[in-house]
């Protein structure tokens, strides 16, 4: 699907654990300009439910697992991310929509910039019109 990938990250284990570094621009497609992330989400909870028109993001499941759905209008994909060495890259016009947290998860976002309301299309007719419009050019 266009727009989305999988990263594969490093896992460093030493016999004291494991450690997994993340670089700005050489792990991820793009410079991290903020993290945030998601804890105590219900098992019944969908989160997300927009796309965004400018942001690129990855999402990372740090501890138990989360299932994405993602949608770029010509098709639809569900991830389920359970490692925490996988990154799921997703790009502008991506409706994406997070779900079926296990009790333990935790939720780690890379985004290419500051958060801004304006990026966002939150209106899945809006997301359609403006998706196909853009991929069209
Ligand atoms: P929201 O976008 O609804 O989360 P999601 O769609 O991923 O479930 O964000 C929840 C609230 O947090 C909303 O009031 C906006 C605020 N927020 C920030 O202030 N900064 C951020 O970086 C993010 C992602 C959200």
């Amino acid at each position: 699907m266009f727009n989305i990938g999988s990263l594969k990250f490093k896992r460093i284990s030493d016999g004291r654990g494991d450690l997994t570094p993340i670089e700005s621009e050489t792990d991820v497609p793009f410079v991290i300009r903020r993290v945030y992330y998601m804890t105590a989400v219900d098992s019944d909870v969908v989160r997300g439910r927009h796309a965004h028109r400018a942001l690129h993001q990855v999402l990372v499941c740090l501890n138990g697992s989360i299932t994405v759905t993602l949608d770029n209008t010509v098709e639809r994909q569900e991830v389920v991310l359970a490692d925490p060495t996988v990154g799921l890259y997703v790009g502008p016009y991506v409706w994406r929509e997070m779900h079926d947290f296990s009790a333990d998860s935790t939720l780690l976002v890379l985004a290419s910039d500051h958060y801004d309301e304006s990026d966002y299309i939150r209106g899945y007719d809006v997301f359609q019109s403006e998706a196909r419009k853009h991929f069209d050019e």
